[in-house]
């Protein structure tokens, strides 16, 4: 079973300082959004192919993990995420370019 823990800059005064460091050097509004979230995963588990609404930062601390990416034909500027093989969001299927796809692309 993967572990996840929101919010984990609430903890560190060092993680809250970083968060706000990234948000002004993208120049992104004082309102964003900006939070940590940790996730402890087994040796060989991972998600299901998903994109998410908002922009992630991935820091590796420990172990390996495989990436595999595609590029995202289907929405543009998503304002939720999807996960492959999901029903979609009904908000999200008012605005998608084509039906979302049930497997990562061969190439
Ligand atoms: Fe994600």
């Amino acid at each position: 079973m993967g572990l996840l823990f929101k919010d984990v800059q609430i903890l560190s005064p060092l993680l809250q300082e970083q968060l706000e460091q990234i948000r002004q050097s993208l120049s992104f509004s004082a309102l964003t959004v900006s939070r940590c979230l940790v996730y402890a995963t087994p040796d060989g588990k991972g998600t299901a192919p998903h994109f998410d609404q908002n922009i992630n930062f991935v820091l590796q601390v420990r172990g390996t993990k495989k990436w595999s990416l595609a590029e995202n034909t289907h929405v543009t500027h998503p304002l939720t995420r999807h996960t492959m093989g999901q029903p979609t969001d009904p908000e999200l299927s008012t605005y998608i370019d084509s039906p979302m796809p049930n497997m990562m692309p061969k190439d």
